[in-house]
């Protein structure tokens, strides 16, 4: 590599930090000190938990590492914002991080400022290639806790009984024509290649490239809707084991599901509620249903008398989509913050950038050959191949930079906390 294009990566990379840093600080904007401790479901963390984990990433696998003589903004701080780094260091039990109300949110943001100064300190000080892709995966772990700062904000505000928007001034989807029916849109399938290629950052579960046979195959043209999965539900969907994997009754059994997690009836109909608060079905009836669990999205498939498309057909079909290369979507950078109504789509597919995380037939597993990162950093994601399926295509409050066709989401088949959706897929 030579010193010139060595130091604009270096500049990209400081740019991109920076950003991405501030865009954290925006997304709390709107919440008080009060909503920033809230942690209204084990898989959520209060906000203030966030801003400290990020900034102790960087702390932890950057500068403690690389920065000479750098110290600690706190002692205490490496293993009280370890989320799950077991080679690490302890951590504190995942359920108990509203109970921080020490540090103070003040002492917080304290710490990611020193974080940042820093940050830009080893940044501007040549630093070697290591340190500049451990950035950029830090960059990218944050991009992650954005996503999950929202849709945690999103579940605390729900179970407050005040029910309180996050931002009043979001634009609901529009309703200005009639959505037509799901065509389905077919792919010759045959040897395809599956995986990470070209320039850039993935993640260690994308690589290695490799070939995946498909058969011929056939996937919606867009997501399926709030208005056709009411249908579901007035069709008894939630009452009809026969439509259920065993796992996914006992799942709505334990949780009594009779719709998806943001919906709740009352003598006028459903209502669902977003980060602009709540509103009639009517109102959303177009937008794609989210916070359904695998399990829901499975039932509903197998109604609709199809089913979901497995890992591989979904990122071969979003590889042929003519704007892979330049990503557009209803992902977070539109600001909308909910999923919005699928554009007319003729030949193409719809809605496969944002709006939705798009649930899998596919187990979360290691490609053949895959190796996790060196060191702690292994346990980024690798450790979680068991019990989890795949979902692609990312969703209204992923950051755009941050999704590709090779991106593995994953999540247990009960999870419905996030913006999880369904497209169909047939044959
Ligand atoms: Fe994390």
């Amino acid at each position: 590599m030579s010193t010139g294009t060595s130091s604009k990566l270096q500049l990209d990379i400081a740019e991109r930090f920076r950003t991405v840093r501030q865009r954290t600080a925006d997304f709390c904007g709107p919440l008080t000190p009060e909503d920033m401790m809230v942690q209204s479901c084990p898989e959520a963390s209060p906000a203030k938990w966030h801003l400290a984990h990020t900034a102790w990433f960087f702390e932890s696998f950057i500068l403690n590492v690389f920065k000479p003589g750098y110290r600690l903004f706190n002692e205490d701080f490496p293993w009280l914002f370890n989320s799950y780094y077991r080679s690490f260091a302890e951590f504190p039990e995942k359920r108990l991080r509203s109970s921080f109300s020490r540090p103070g949110l003040d002492e917080v943001l304290r710490y990611r400022s020193w974080v940042d100064e820093q940050m830009e300190r080893l940044l501007e000080d040549n630093p070697e290639p290591e340190v500049l892709s451990r950035v950029e995966l830090g960059v990218n772990h944050e991009e992650q806790h954005q996503e999950l700062l929202l849709t945690d904000i999103l579940h605390a505000f729900y179970t407050n009984p005040l029910r309180p928007a996050y931002r009043a001034d979001l634009n609901l989807p529009r309703r200005d024509r009639e959505i037509g029916p799901i065509r389905f849109i077919e792919f010759a399938g045959g040897m395809v290649e599956a995986g990470f290629s070209g320039k850039g950052f993935c993640y260690d579960n994308e690589l290695p490239r490799h070939r995946v046979w498909l058969e011929p195959f056939a996937l919606a043209d867009r997501l399926v809707t709030n208005g056709e999965f009411a249908e579901f539900i007035a069709d008894n969907g939630y009452k009809r084991s026969e439509l259920w994997l065993s796992a996914g009754w006992d799942a709505l059994e334990q949780n009594r599901w009779r719709a998806p997690l943001y919906w709740d009836r009352d003598d006028s109909g459903w209502k669902l509620f977003t980060l602009r608060g709540e509103f009639p079905l009517e109102e959303l009836r177009d937008a794609p249903v989210s916070q359904v669990s695998y399990f829901e999205a499975d039932a509903y498939s197998r109604w609709a008398g199809k089913r979901l498309p497995t890992e591989f057909e979904w990122e071969a079909a979003a590889e042929t989509q003519a704007n892979r290369d330049s990503i557009e979507g209803n992902l977070a950078d539109a600001g909308r913050l909910m999923p919005g109504v699928a554009e007319e789509s003729k030949d193409h597919l719809a809605q496969i950038w944002g709006d939705c995380w798009e649930w899998t037939a596919s187990a979360y597993l290691g490609y053949p050959g895959f190796e996790p990162l060196p060191g702690s950093l292994g346990e980024y994601n690798g450790k979680f191949m068991s019990g989890q399926m795949v979902l692609r295509g990312g969703s209204c409050v992923t950051p755009r930079a941050h999704i590709r066709s090779s991106y593995r989401n994953f999540f247990q088949p009960e999870t419905r906390w996030q913006f999880s959706g369904i497209r169909l897929a047939e044959k």
